[in-house]
């Protein structure tokens, strides 16, 4: 029997077969990325001017997609025990009469999705479950992906199943799932000048972001800095982008063994530090392993790892709100205090690299509070 790569389009086809595996969905619709999905999902619903109620430190392509596609972003505290949003939280964005919610499961932790979206059928509220962060997990006793009336999975560089790019639309409503195919084909195909787009603001995101609540004119280059690079928001793939997507779900499980372990690792070697974790629920699969520091050690607890070379720690996720308050100026604020002392306390631990990277994490960590 040889081992050779599925042909491109072959690799499409298995990859599909493997996330309906996975989740028990019928249709799986790949995106050029997760974003695209949101935005497709959103335009098709017909939601524009409507609100769409996304967690306050969800990743800032979530409210660019949301705001592309013509909708209200609308920023939902958090609990801060587990980083997600929860029903209790949901209670200040009902006089708004929400069209949709985008529940995450942060860092791979997952968010109580059955009360969520038991909160969503009682309202009417259309439900795309982000699971980019948690391929591969559980989520109230069903697989992360197969909730909401869609979902939504990433790929991209970095993400739990890593294809460099890439993210699939996960769906039970055929109908639904034939617009998103048709949107799709009406996109821009990925190419050297989205690449290009792509690491440019990638690099300066990166630099923005920490300084956006210290020095809020940073907040004057992000409506022109939307209208540069929106087009990275939805692009759809070539064939051949796909080739290493079905490995790369073939070893999730091992991959996911080796993150469990990394973190159980954490647990047991950083006990007595002033600095908490997140609430894990069962099911729950680890992206990154989310640290809670206090605000006046995280800047340089994190300067601490990175001058010991340990890049892979980053501080994801910034809370939202000041990026909203930019491109969106004309909309309420709203009160995220929970999200926002989160932005100024997290850390993320690598937990993919290997067990002596992460003993060195470890060591520095616990060097920098001794
Ligand atoms: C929480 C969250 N939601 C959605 C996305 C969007 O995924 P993609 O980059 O595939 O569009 C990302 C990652 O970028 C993310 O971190």
């Amino acid at each position: 029997m040889s081992h050779r790569k599925p042909r491109r389009s072959a690799s499409k086809l298995l990859a599909s077969q493997k996330l309906r595996d996975l989740t028990g969905r019928q249709h799986i619709v790949l995106a050029g990325r997760a974003a695209a999905g949101i935005w497709s999902l959103l335009r098709i619903l017909g939601f524009q001017d409507r609100w769409v109620l996304i967690p306050a430190n969800t990743c800032y392509i979530v409210l660019w997609a949301v705001l592309h596609s013509g909708s209200k972003p609308f920023l939902v505290d958090i609990d801060p025990q587990t980083g997600n949003i929860t029903p209790d939280t949901l209670a200040a964005a009902l006089p708004y009469q929400p069209a949709a919610i985008i529940p995450c499961h942060m860092y791979g932790l997952s968010a109580p999705i059955a009360d969520l979206y038991a909160w969503a059928r009682d309202h009417a509220v259309f439900v795309i479950e982000d699971a980019t962060l948690a391929v591969g997990g559980q989520a109230d006793g069903q697989p992360a992906g197969s909730w909401g009336d869609a979902s939504i999975f990433s790929f991209g560089q970095g993400k739990l199943v890593d294809n460099d790019i890439g993210g699939a639309v996960l769906t039970d409503d055929q109908r639904l799932a034939a617009e998103v195919e048709r949107l799709f084909a009406g996109l821009p195909t990925w190419d050297n000048h989205l690449a290009d787009l792509t690491d440019q603001w990638n690099q300066i995101y990166w630099a923005l972001h920490q300084y956006e609540a210290e020095n809020p004119r940073i907040l004057e280059l992000y409506p022109p800095l939307f209208e540069m690079f929106r087009d990275l928001i939805c692009y759809r793939l070539p064939d051949a982008s796909w080739l290493g997507l079905p490995e790369a779900l073939q070893n999730l499980t091992a991959n996911l063994q080796h993150r469990a372990r990394m973190a159980a690792l954490y647990d047991r070697m950083l006990p007595d530090i002033p600095a908490q974790t997140l609430d894990r629920p069962a099911g729950s699969v680890l992206w990154r392993y989310p640290l809670r520091v206090p605000v006046e050690h995280r800047n340089g607890l994190l300067r601490h790892l990175w001058q010991n070379n340990l890049t892979e720690v980053t501080r994801w996720y910034p809370s939202l709100r000041y990026m909203r308050a930019a491109l969106a100026p004309h909309l309420p604020p709203q009160d995220t205090p929970h999200a926002d002392r989160l932005d100024v306390s997290i850390i993320n631990l690598p937990v993919h690299v290997k067990r002596a990277a992460i003993l060195r994490t470890i060591n520095a960590v616990r060097r920098y509070f001794a």
